[in-house]
This record gives structure tokens, sequence and C-alpha cells, in this order.
């Protein structure tokens, strides 16, 4: 039996290592767009790459939490062009003077910083993000603005180029700093993003801005006119004062970034923290534990362990209807001292009537008592049959979707295995606005298994054929079956969901607890408010 236990684990951690191998090259390929060449060209236009710059800015010896890392790959943009890594903005959370900023930067060794729809999705997320946690912003700017062969989908909508600005404007009536240091181009509706910060910084002759670039002025009024001569750095802090700061170089540019922010007000966490005590098990085991298939129980209970403080699970109901209520495990936990309640999906994760009606018992407690919440998504789906109906599945998973829209604390998700249907919902998914939406390369997030879109599409085409009276051969249902089942696995993936941004990160299992961690603590600078809840069936 420990000899069977051994050999599965060890096949377990053979799998999420040899996944999380694929995830670092995604990283790396997200972080190193066009190579040695590149960096050298940013060289000799007086620039570092943007990531060096951002480690400048933060304080010395912490980290910058790098969100949306492998958004842009696998796109289909016009012109053949598939992958803008990093969809060309780094954007993350970095302490400057102890307080948490979100930070955004245009790589402009893609496509010069352009803004395509996925950069914009990018763009937008990161100021939700600090507008729900109350984050000051800092914008390293270098873009071409919009990618102009998209303008249609980049520049009229709500969401698109125009909210980056209307977004500013708002934070900085809410006190949050807007602050801008450009160090490159902003052309057109990107000089905003100088002009509309409360501070704006300019580097001598490698920053501009201006509502129209030189090419065309000369063709709308015959004027012919440089970059710098048009609006450069000299131009614009001391003609037109559209900008407050010269800076000679990239580096003088983010020093006076942190000084100008030092003396902003301390940020605190709006709940008590408790002293930090280590996991009851090692990070590392969780490698051992995730099984290697999807579809495969989950003993979410120990994995828990693994990243939460050492003074373990205060469950909720632990004992209530065995076999069906603790598909979702209900408990207290701490992260790094912070107490959190977890709603987790178990065992194969499917949600009975039972699990559903005490996870919505046990948010409600949670959200009036004010204490953040963490969704541990591994669950195909509420239980189907007409058993599970009759008792009321739908009113019951609607009531746990009201609990979660509804619960006005922090919410954060974190995706371990399958993610599918209405599972999704009740478990906080990307449209209930979790604070944080982070994935592993376990999750799989489609609206149902491959297995199970083959078998619903595959009757309807069935019925299709028969009214024409057409017959479907066993090689030709098999090859329908697996075409929907590659697509689904594709699309799926956490690779195609982070390339489109509906996860904000996707974590390798042993960063699991300083993310959820960090995570927790920027979601609470912002004070919690009332929860109230509307209708329920019960
Ligand atoms: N839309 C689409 N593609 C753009 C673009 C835009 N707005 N701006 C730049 N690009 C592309 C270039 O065609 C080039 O593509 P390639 O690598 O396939 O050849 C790539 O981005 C790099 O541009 P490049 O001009 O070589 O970079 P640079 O560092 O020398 O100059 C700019 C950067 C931003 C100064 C310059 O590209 C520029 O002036 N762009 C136009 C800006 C503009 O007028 N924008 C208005 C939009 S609101």
């Amino acid at each position: 039996m420990a000899e069977d236990q051994t050999k599965q684990e060890e096949i377990n951690r053979e799998r999420w290592l040899q996944e999380e191998l694929q995830l670092e090259e995604r990283i790396h390929q997200a972080i190193n767009p066009g190579g040695e060449k590149a960096v050298a060209r940013l060289a000799q236009q007086g620039k570092r790459p943007v990531r060096e710059l951002i480690q400048a800015l933060i304080d010395p010896d912490t980290e910058f939490f790098e969100l949306g890392v492998v958004a842009g790959f696998g796109l289909d943009y016009p012109g053949g062009i598939k992958d803008v890594p990093c969809a060309g903005l780094v954007t993350g959370l970095g302490k400057i003077h102890g307080n948490w900023s979100m930070i955004f930067a245009n790589d402009s060794r893609v496509k010069a910083g352009t803004y395509f729809p996925i950069t914009l999705k990018k763009h937008m997320r990161a100021q939700a993000i600090a507008e729900q946690c109350g984050l000051n912003c800092v914008y390293i700017a270098d873009s071409g603005g919009a990618f102009l062969p998209m303008q249609a989908d980049v520049f009229p909508d709500d969401g698109h180029f125009g909210s980056m600005f209307y977004n500013m404007a708002r934070m900085s009536a809410m006190g949050l700093k807007q602050i801008t240091l450009s160090t490159g181009g902003n052309t057109a509706g990107g000089a905003y993003i100088v002009f509309m910060a409360d501070e704006a910084l300019m580097i001598e002759g490698l920053a501009y801005s201006f509502l129209g670039g030189p090419p065309l002025v000369k063709a709308a009024i015959g004027e012919d006119i440089d970059a710098e001569a048009l609006g450069g750095a000299l131009v614009h802090t001391r003609i037109s004062g559209g900008a407050d700061h010269l800076c000679k170089d990239q580096l003088e540019g983010v020093h006076k970034v942190r000084e100008i922010l030092s003396q902003e007000v301390q940020q605190r966490i709006h709940l008590q923290r408790f002293e930090e005590l280590p996991p009851a098990a090692s990070e590392e085991m969780i490698y051992d534990l995730m099984p290697a298939g999807i579809h495969q129980a989950v003993d979410i209970r120990r994995i828990i362990e693994c990243f939460s403080d050492g003074v373990g699970l205060q469950e909720y109901k632990r004992n209530y209807a065995p076999g069906r209520g603790d598909n979702l495990v209900t408990g207290k936990i701490r992260i790094k001292g912070i107490p959190v309640g977890v709603v987790a999906a178990n065992n194969s994760g499917i949600i009975f009537v039972e699990s559903a009606r005490k996870a919505t018992e046990f948010i409600i407690r949670c959200a009036m008592e004010r204490t953040p919440l963490l969704f541990i998504q591994n669950s195909p789906g509420y239980m189907v049959g007409s058993d599970a109906e009759h008792r009321g599945i739908g009113k019951y998973g609607a009531d746990m979707v009201r609990a979660v829209s509804n619960a006005r604390v922090p919410r954060i998700q974190l995706v371990v295995g399958p993610d599918n249907g209405a599972a999704n919902y009740g478990m906080c998914g990307r449209a209930y606005k979790p604070h944080f939406l982070f994935s592993t390369m376990r999750a799989r997030t489609s609206v149902m298994s491959g297995r199970s879109a083959a078998e619903v599409l595959l009757s309807i085409e069935r019925r299709k054929r028969k009214l024409k009276h057409e017959e479907m051969t066993d090689a030709e249902a098999a090859a329908f079956k697996k075409e929907l089942l590659d697509k689904y696995e594709s699309e799926a993936h956490p690779f195609y969901c982070g390339a489109r941004l509906f996860n904000d990160r996707v974590l390798f299992f042993k960063e699991i607890r300083k993310a959820l961690a960090l995570a927790l603590e920027v979601s609470l600078l912002a004070p919690i408010s009332d929860s109230t809840f509307g209708n329920f069936r019960f």
C-alpha cells in the first residue's frame, strides 16, 4: 500500500515538474522578446530592459510580483501576428517606500510598445486591481500608441484606449497617485499618459509626447519639425508645462519617481494579522500530492496544509453530510499570519446540494465577520440528474453564486484542477471579480469537460444526420469526438487562458503560499465594506 502511494507520488511529481518546465520556458519567452539583439538595440537608444527599470524603482531587496506574464501568446491578429509577448506591457506589484504600488511599463521591444486588444485588457486589469485595492500607479511609458491596423478593436469602445485615461482621472480624484515616467515615444492618444498624470517626468533626448507626430504635422499644416522640437522633454518641462520634471536618463527618472512617492502615508491592512507560522507540511509536497490526472480525486486538506500556517484548518461543519458535504471543504486558515476563510473543492470536486448549502452559509459568515475568502477551485461542476435537480441543486447553486457575488470581502480564486460549468461561478471565477485569480499548471477552465462536450455535440450531430437519413460511421464519430477533445484540451489549458488574461498569473506550486499572502495583503489595503445579499431561496 505504502509502496503504491510512493509510486503515485513519484508519478505526480514527475508530471508537475515537467509541466512547470514549460511554464519556465513560456516566462522566458515573455521576458526576452527579440533576445540579445533587442537588448543591444535598447542600449543604443540609451534604454534598459523594462524589468531592470522596475527593479530600480521598487525598494531594494524586494521582489516585483508580475501579473499576466504569459499573456499575448497564440493570438491571431492581423498581419499574421500570433504572439505579442507579455502583451507588450509589463504590469505588477512592487513596494515603493514600503507601499504596494501598481507598476505599468510598455516594452518597446514588442512592436514599439503599441497597444493591441490584449495590451489594453492587461492595462485595464492592472488599473482595476489598483482601484479596488487603493494603490498608487506608476506608468513607465514608451509606446507607439494604438496598434494602427487594429484601430477599431482598440480605439472607440469602452475598455479601449480612452478608458486608460478615464481610469487615471478617476483614480487621481480618489487620491491614488498617478505618476508617469516617459522614457520614449508617446504619440497621439498615447500622449495623454503623460498629460493626465498627477506628476509627469520626461527624459531629455529620449522622451517625447505630442498629439500628432512630425509626419502628421507636415501633412496637416505643412510645418517641418523634428520630434524633439515638437514635443521633447525640454519642450514640455520648460515651455508647455505638460510635464513636471526633466531627467537626464532613465535611472535618474526612476529615482525621481521614488522621491515623489516618498511622502506617501504608510499603508496598513484592515485586519488583525497574527504572527506568521511555517506550514505543517512542506510546500514541495504539493508536487507529490497533486494527482497527475486532472480528474483524479484530490485530498485538498493535505494541500492546504502545505501552504497555510501550521495553526491548522479550523473546519466548518466537517461532519455534515458525509460523502457529499465535504466535496467542498470550508474553514478558517491563516496564510503568513493573515486569517482567511477557505472554500475548497475536495475529492472529485462535484458540488452536491449539501456542499453548496454549507459553502453558502460559510461565505455569508465570512462576509459578516469581514474575513477574506479563498476559493480553491477543483470542481467539474454541480451535480446533475433528477435526484439533484429535484432536491434543488439549481437553487442552492444559485444561492452560492449570490453569496459569492455579494460578499464584499477580499476574494481570491486559486484554480488547481477542473474548472467547469456553474462551479466556475460558485467558486468565484473571473466574472465574479475576485481581487486576484491565480491558476496553476493543473488548471483546466472550460464550460464543460472535453469529454462531455464531445458527447453533447455528437448526439446533436447524429440527430441532424438522422433527419437527413444519413448514417454516421464509428470512424466518423471517433474523429468528430477527437477534434472536440483536442479543442477543449487546448482551450482549457492555463496557457490558453493566461494568454487571454482569464487569470492574473499562472503560479508554480512552490510559490502558492507567497502569492496568496501577497494577494491577501494587497487586497486588505482598502477598507472592507458591509455586505448585503438580496433575496435567497434557501
Ligand atoms: N501601429 C502599428 N505598428 C507600429 C506602430 C503603430 N502605431 N508604431 C510602431 N509600429 C511597429 C513598426 O512598424 C515596427 O514593426 P516591425 O518590427 O514589424 O518592423 C515596430 O513597431 C517597431 O517600430 P520602429 O519604428 O522600428 O521602432 P522605433 O523604436 O524606431 O520607434 C516609435 C518607435 C513609436 C517612435 C515609432 O514606431 C513611431 O513613431 N510609431 C508611430 C506612432 C504613432 O504615430 N502612433 C499613433 C497611434 S495613436
